[in-house]
């Protein structure tokens, strides 16, 4: 039995660092939108080999009854088609909300691994797995709850939205103290781990409420970012206290990944990301709601817009939010085709943070086959807009803002795309709504700017077939 058990742990010692080479491998093809698909096969593929080797383990040592298997078959069944079921049918425009749904199962799943290894050990554990498997729990209930109202934030669930908490900044700096605190507790003293544990978990499950809460409008993605960056963390922890290398491996790409991603997409948004660790930078969702710029919008037709783009040398397109929304991507680029042909200088300008995730724009416009060297980033695209005879924008809103080069509003500080600079601009969306941010867009009541008002892609087919009238 013994020297079953010792070539069992070899085995899956060697078994799990062949999973977390498959995730680093996996990871290196998500490099770029073409491979991506292929790696994110090759890291589940890393994923499902750790998991049946972990079940194998469990099996081989006697560690679990037939009831345990019942219940482990079950689980793993029950996680594997909720899984597959939600990644399938949820539409594009609601991955953030998956994504931090993941976070909240990831960060629960690290901080329960964790609290099971600390209070089921018979010796009293060494201080490195009370620190490691400590940092689990605390920053996996953390994660737990944060990730949670950031889904319903996200969700646009009316409750969550509406959480306010008074003197937000005292709560955060209260359940962080405690939550230290405790889990210095628990390595001071390990014979009271119980109360140690237990207390920490339910300090960082608030602390996780009270950090997410005040926290809205145009943050929210550098958040997500954070919480998932969080979960990798806690992942890795917990490994690292129950010793097993592809917990360690994954938890660390995760947490290394979100930390990078965190950073770039703080710098994105002008917000240092302490102040978003902070809690409650960019004020609540509401915040200014009501706050708007006077005056009135000027309107125009899809005719009128047709003639404006085929006498043009220059059009920069700006897709939004609203592109995905409304699923327009394909019209979008069937129109950039149109111009082109007619010999009409076309390029896509793609704000970091347009969208409800990095990169939302770039990997719907790759959908519909627009070359990737026609989109193009803030920095560049910017200078360009005083030269273009018009800026189409279709969706986007907040990122268009002028308000963010003023100081007092909740986009303050967020780079925008210069489209208020174009000779004329015209604005595609369905009514007079404001964007993420809750506030109403100043670009809509320039001089030279025009509105569509309709869905996106109602209103790219009619201005299709207007363009191929006036070319016909
Ligand atoms: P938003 O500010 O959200 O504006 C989207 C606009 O699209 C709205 O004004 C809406 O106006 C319009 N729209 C919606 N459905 C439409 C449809 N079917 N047809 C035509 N128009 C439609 O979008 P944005 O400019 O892309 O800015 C992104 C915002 O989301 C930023 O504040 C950003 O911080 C936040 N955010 C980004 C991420 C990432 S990582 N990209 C993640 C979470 C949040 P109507 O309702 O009037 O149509």
């Amino acid at each position: 039995m013994t020297s079953t058990v010792g070539a069992i742990d070899i085995v899956a010692w060697f078994v799990y660092l062949f999973s977390a080479v498959m995730f680093v491998v996996g990871l290196h093809f998500m490099n770029s939108p073409k491979t991506a698909r292929k790696g994110n096969m090759i890291s589940a593929f890393g994923m499902i080999v750790a998991v049946l080797m972990a079940f194998i383990v469990l099996f081989a040592k006697g560690f679990i009854t037939i009831v345990a298997v019942v219940v482990l078959v079950a689980g793993i069944l029950i996680g594997a088609v909720a899984g597959v079921v939600s990644a399938k049918k949820v539409k594009m425009t609601d991955m953030p909300q998956l994504v931090s749904v993941f976070n909240t199962v990831g960060g629960g799943a690290a901080a329960l691994v964790a609290l099971n290894d600390i209070l089921t050990k018979a010796e009293t554990p060494d201080i490195v797995v009370l620190i490691t498997a400590g940092l689990g729990i605390l920053i996996g209930s953390v994660t737990f709850t944060g990730s949670l109202i950031a889904a319903g934030k996200l969700q646009g669930i009316k409750w969550v939205k509406k959480l306010a908490l008074p003197g937000k900044g005292v709560w955060n700096i209260v359940f962080a103290v405690l939550s230290i605190a405790s889990l210095v507790m628990l390595c001071v003293q390990p014979e009271q781990r119980l109360l140690w544990s237990i207390l920490t978990t339910v300090f960082a499950l608030c602390y996780g409420l009270v950090f997410v809460i005040p926290i809205g409008g145009a943050d929210m993605p550098v958040v997500i970012s954070v919480l998932n960056a969080c979960t990798g963390t806690a992942v890795a922890m917990s490994g690292l206290a129950i010793d097993n290398v592809a917990l360690i491996v994954a938890g660390a790409l995760v947490g290394s990944a979100g930390v990078t991603l965190s950073i770039l997409m703080a710098q994105a948004m002008n917000r240092p990301l302490i102040s978003v660790l902070a809690g409650g930078f960019g004020g609540s969702d509401a915040a200014q709601a009501g706050d708007g710029p006077e005056g009135t919008m000027k309107e125009t037709s899809p005719d009128d817009l047709a003639v404006q783009l085929v006498y043009a040398d220059k059009v920069i397109f700006v897709p939004g939010f609203g592109l995905a929304q409304a699923q327009a991507q394909r019209e979008l680029a069937d129109l950039g085709e149109l111009l082109k042909g007619h010999g009409v200088e076309v390029s896509y300008a793609i704000h970091p943070v347009a969208g409800r995730m990095p990169g939302h724009m770039n990997v719907l416009l790759a959908e519909a086959n627009v070359p990737y060297e026609e989109l193009v980033d803030l920095d560049e695209i910017n200078p360009q807009f005083p030269s273009a005879n018009v800026a189409l924008v279709v969706g986007a809103n907040d990122v268009t803002n002028p308000a963010a080069r003023r100081p007092g509003t909740p986009v303050s500080g967020m780079p925008i795309l210069d489209v208020d600079k174009a000779q004329n601009v015209v604005v595609m969306k369905r009514g007079r709504g404001t964007g993420y941010a809750g506030i109403q867009n100043e670009l809509y009541f320039e001089d030279n700017t025009q509105m569509l008002f309709g869905d996106a892609k109602k209103s790219l087919q009619a201005v299709i077939n207007a363009v191929k009238e006036l070319l016909a």
